[in-house]
């Protein structure tokens, strides 16, 4: 398929007046993703300005923990903030069986989107339900918070691993009932997003990113046969090649990989999706031009879905991301 698909990552955010417009009308964050009007809105802006192949739920990774009854706010210019876990009690005190209530709000998101890209004339744009991989969402829980190299939490996976693994797994099965809730609401492709894969060994990264992962797409695909998914082990490096062996139909590569060489190591089965710099596009010009020609050069032929090699950032101009569409379109 040729030129490819296209979407980007945090396509819905604040580099968008429109949505800098309806963020101002809610007390924080959280209220924006469990508030179901407004969230099915800033997912049908970009939408409506750029005319994505893919819609991306507007939600949040954190949304997840925060359902399991862990604590969650987003400080203003801070980041997530969040209890930190780190012992049984913590552990002991998720509750799985607050998540159906909790999530309700996202579903209903997750409806009025499906019926909005209809009556609005884009039916044939696809619907991305997500989540956060357990690994990832553990890292903030663990930490708090954002951290520059997740260090509680790689040394908890050491020194507990029953207790770290008891963790992944109550994440790892609220996740499975969260994304497959995300299909039955009408979510048409599916993406896991491990952002924070990259600062494991690989032995913890076999058993924290890969075994997690696997057993997600096997559950999901058992409930719902051919939900395609897509999986975002970022900073991945060498252990991307592995991470084909989950199952899933494509894999989001970081702006750290050279697409040609992590086309060698993945099947021509499983799409690759990525991986323009986001600072390239805010850089815009012969520098946006010549990052996303060398990018559509290297994935001629193969399965590729276009997007960014992580979240587009709020500095990006709106025009940057109109010259991007007409790059890809024309290719
Ligand atoms: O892609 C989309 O448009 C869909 C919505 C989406 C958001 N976050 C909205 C958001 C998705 C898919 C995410 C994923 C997410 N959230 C990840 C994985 C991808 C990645 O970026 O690595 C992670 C690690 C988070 C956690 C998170 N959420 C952080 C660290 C922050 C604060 C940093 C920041 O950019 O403000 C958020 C907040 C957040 N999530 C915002 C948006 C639009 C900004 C909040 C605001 O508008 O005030």
């Amino acid at each position: 398929m040729w030129p490819p698909p296209m979407w980007l990552m945090r396509q819905a955010g604040r580099y968008l007046p429109e949505y800098r417009a309806i963020r101002a009308g809610v007390t924080d964050f959280i209220a924006l993703c469990t508030t179901p009007e407004k969230a099915a809105e800033v997912t049908l802006q970009p939408i409506r300005r750029y005319g994505f192949d893919a819609a991306i739920l507007f939600s949040d990774i954190l949304v997840l923990p925060w359902a399991l009854g862990h604590g969650l706010e987003f400080k203003e210019g801070e980041g997530p903030v969040l209890p930190k876990l780190r012992d049984a009690a913590g552990v002991d005190a998720l509750n799985p069986a607050k998540v159906a209530a909790a999530v309700a709000p996202v579903m209903e998101t997750v409806r009025r989107v499906a019926a909005g890209l209809t009556t609005e004339g884009f039916s044939q744009t696809a619907l991305i339900g997500f989540a956060g991989a357990p690994f990832t969402v553990a890292c903030y829980m663990v930490e708090g918070g954002g951290s520059r190299d997740f260090a509680a939490t790689r040394a908890m996976a050491y020194a507990d691993p029953a207790l770290f693994g008891r963790l992944m797994d109550t994440l790892t099965e609220a996740t499975i009932v969260y994304l497959s809730a995300q299909v039955d609401a009408g979510a048409e492709v599916l993406m896991l997003f491990d952002s924070w894969a990259g600062v494991l060994a690989p032995g913890l990264f076999r058993t924290h990113v890969i075994a997690p992962a696997t057993r997600i797409i096997n559950a999901l695909r058992q409930r719902h046969p051919g939900i395609p998914i897509i999986g975002f082990p970022r900073l991945a490096g060498l252990m991307v090649g592995d991470y084909a062996a989950t199952g899933v139909n494509a894999i989001g590569m970081d702006t750290s990989m050279d697409l040609t060489r992590a086309s060698g190591a993945i099947p021509a089965s499983v799409a690759l999706q990525g991986n323009l710099d986001p600072m390239a596009l805010v850089a815009g010009g012969v520098a946006l031009a010549n990052e996303t020609d060398a990018i559509l050069a290297a994935m001629r032929g193969r399965p590729f879905i276009f997007n960014l090699g992580h979240g587009i950032v709020p500095q990006t101009p709106p025009d940057h991301v109109a010259a991007l569409v007409e790059r890809v379109r024309g290719a």
